[in-house]
């Protein structure tokens, strides 16, 4: 009988002792199994924002922070960004293998035929303001999608679970380019299924019923990418809002929308918006760059360095790497005379000064995918509001992969965390005349 490895637990107070079960993963950090703490030894544990907590089991991506490894299904993220494409990427990551040529060609076809959305969508947009942020039209639209789909899906019927997997990574670039568009007073463009997934995108986003467009290819090249490097990061905020929301077995639909909800956040999702700020500010101000490094090290000033730093990443970010490489190719792409060359300059003058600064070094505190992100999808033309949506775009096959293996998960059970009680203990209620 193999011997279960365990950890011992004693509570001083009372000399009772425990055995917690250790759990091996494949890879990575070992847990200990913590569920019979609370009916064996009478203790919760605490861990606000969940540093040290595993709240699953999975096996769809891996990190290493210390080292800056990123897989998905154990593929290294600098192969994929090189040899794949996004589509191929999101096979990936709902099946958990690379498809062959006839599985990925049946896959690109499923995908290209459901980018359509019901013509009474179209209807939602216009209850929006015209200044309505469009990771607000996000939420909002998208979590409309549960009227349209709520009795279709049986969420323990696996084929229903693909079929709204296929159905969301389909639609969210057209729900994505539809938000534009209407906050631009442009007549919505329909999906082309001539085109491949990205190019589709740009092209729902800027060509014109007036005159023939085409999209650059660099640019198609350059966002298929972004797509790459988005598309899932494990437990991250936003996947983990997915999960808690998917466990009370809630439409999916509606799920992704709260993950979208999570995303928004400038600590999340939306910090990719908020270095674009940041970069031009510093430009436009007469303080140098090292005025503002100053800034981000004053505990009494809330300016953070936007893009920089990680919950796990303890080194270089690796798409970051990634993602600053492709920044340059482009600008090399567009010219010198091209007018984003000067905040690409500032972030990399950022970057050196912080990498070198011990505040910067001594917390770990790297450029993450965020800092350089924002310049390609500014030199491609889309807006800093349209950042967050991008990035929503791409994480929603990583969402709904996550939502995928937890309804499947025979571990699963509703979230229902716990928590510390710190407020005020029994008393009576005191009339309004007495108080
Ligand atoms: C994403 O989880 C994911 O995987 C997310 C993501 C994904 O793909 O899903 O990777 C995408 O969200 C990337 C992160 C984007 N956010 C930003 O770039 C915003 C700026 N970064 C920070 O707000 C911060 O670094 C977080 C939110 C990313 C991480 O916060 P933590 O892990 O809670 O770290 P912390 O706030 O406890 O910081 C530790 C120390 C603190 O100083 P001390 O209290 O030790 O003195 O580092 C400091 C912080 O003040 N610090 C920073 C800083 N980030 C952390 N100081 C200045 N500038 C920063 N950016």
């Amino acid at each position: 009988m193999e011997q279960k490895e365990t950890v011992t637990l004693t509570d001083n107070s009372t000399g009772k002792q425990i055995e917690l079960p250790i759990l091996r993963p494949t890879n990575g950090t070992p847990t200990i199994d913590v569920r019979g703490l609370y009916r064996e030894l009478g203790y919760f544990t605490y861990d606000p924002g969940f540093l040290s907590t595993a709240s699953c089991r999975s096996s769809i991506t891996y990190l290493d922070g210390n080292k800056g490894i990123l897989q998905y299904g154990g593929y290294p993220i600098e192969q994929l960004a090189e040899h794949s494409t996004f589509l191929e990427v999101c096979y990936l990551l709902l099946s958990g293998d690379l498809p062959n040529e006839r599985e990925l060609k049946q896959f690109e076809t499923i995908i290209t035929r459901h980018t359509m959305l019901h013509e009474a969508l179209k209807r939602f947009y216009s209850g929006f303001r015209r200044d309505a942020h469009p990771m607000a039209i996000m939420v909002g639209v998208v979590g409309a999608l549960s009227a349209f789909y709520h009795d279709e899906i049986d969420i323990h019927n696996p084929e229903d679970r693909m079929i709204a997997a296929h159905q969301l990574i389909a639609k969210m670039p057209t729900i994505a380019a539809w938000s534009y568009r209407y906050a631009n007073g442009l007549p919505f463009t329909y999906p082309d299924n001539s085109l491949s997934y990205p190019d589709n995108f740009l092209n729902m986003m800027f060509s014109m019923p007036t005159e023939p467009y085409k999209a650059d290819p660099f640019f198609v090249k350059a966002l298929d990418l972004i797509m790459i490097l988005h598309a899932d990061h494990e437990q991250n905020a936003s996947t983990s809002t997915v999960r808690l929301t998917g466990s009370s077995e809630a439409n999916p639909f509606a799920a992704i929308s709260a993950g979208i909800a999570s995303l928004w956040g400038p600590a999340h999702g939306g910090a990719n918006e908020s270095v674009i700020r940041m970069l031009v500010d510093i430009v436009e101000s007469d303080k140098d760059v090292q005025y503002y490094i100053d800034r981000a090290k004053d505990k009494n000033d809330r300016f953070r360095l936007m893009g920089f730093g990680h919950r796990i990443y303890k080194n270089y970010d690796p798409r970051a790497r990634i993602i600053r490489k492709t920044c340059h190719e482009l600008l090399e792409h567009l010219g010198q005379d091209n007018e984003y060359q000067e905040l690409f300059d500032t972030a990399m003058e950022l970057e050196r000064i912080a990498l070198e600064d011990d505040y910067f070094v001594s917390r770990n505190l790297y450029p993450n995918v965020d800092f350089y992100s924002g310049i390609i999808l500014l030199a491609m033309g889309i807006p800093l509001t349209m950042f967050t949506v991008i990035f929503a775009l791409s994480r929603t096959v990583g969402w709904i992969s996550h939502w995928n293996e937890m309804i499947q998960d025979p571990e699963s059970r509703i979230g229902r965390p716990r928590q510390l009680y710190d407020g005020a203990l029994p008393r009576d209620y005191v009339p309004l005349n007495k108080r």
